[in-house]
């Protein structure tokens, strides 16, 4: 079995906050992580923004108290897995940088991780038809549309999806956790 990655210590787990626009490649990266991590018999749990708000955070909406409200229970359930040694893959838009902020500051081994397209290129891959109705004016607080996307000043790591493949993002982001970084 391949050696698991660097621990700075024993039996805590890390968290891995993956923030952008929708359709920047969130989820795509850190289902492509969890993959490498599992493999190398890493414990790893996927936190992701579609399926916590199908069921953690079911019924809040996008004004920026339920975001809140939402990046705050994500961070909390993954503070629990971190404790329990799990590394913790977050996908959520979570746009607000003083929220990021104060969320990371509070988890263990926690990175920032920049999953940057440009609006154009989100809007364009558009893969889920969103961006098209929000523009319509069909979706209200729409993130990057009708609502406000704070890009982290100096995320851990920023990963640019329409300059690099999903391999080479994953190969950057297993660069940094073997540095120990996490
Ligand atoms: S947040 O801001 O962190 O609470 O958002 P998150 O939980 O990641 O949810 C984002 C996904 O919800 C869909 N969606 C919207 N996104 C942004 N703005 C509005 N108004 C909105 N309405 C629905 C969208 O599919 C997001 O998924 P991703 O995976 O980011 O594309």
């Amino acid at each position: 079995m391949t050696a698991t990655l660097n621990r700075p210590e024993v039996g805590t787990g890390r968290v891995v906050w993956f923030t952008g626009l929708s359709g920047a490649g969130k989820s795509t990266l850190a289902s492509a992580l969890y993959t490498e991590l599992t493999a190398r018999g890493e414990r790893a749990e996927l936190l992701d923004g579609d399926a916590v708000r199908e069921n953690l955070s079911k019924g809040l909406g996008f004004t920026k108290a339920d975001r809140d409200t939402n990046v705050r229970r994500i961070a909390f359930v993954a503070g629990l897995l971190a404790k329990h040694g799990v590394t913790v893959l977050v996908s959520a838009i979570s746009p607000y940088a003083e929220t990021r902020r104060e969320v990371l500051a509070a988890l263990p081994n926690a990175t920032e991780v920049f999953v940057d397209a440009p609006l154009e290129v989100v809007t364009e891959r558009d893969v889920k038809g969103l961006y098209l109705r929000a523009l319509a004016g069909e979706i209200a607080h729409f993130t990057g549309v009708s609502d406000p996307y704070e890009a982290p000043e100096s995320p851990d790591l920023h990963l640019r999806t329409d300059l690099i493949s999903v391999e080479q993002g994953v190969a950057r982001l297993l660069a940094h956790l073997e540095g120990g970084n996490v």
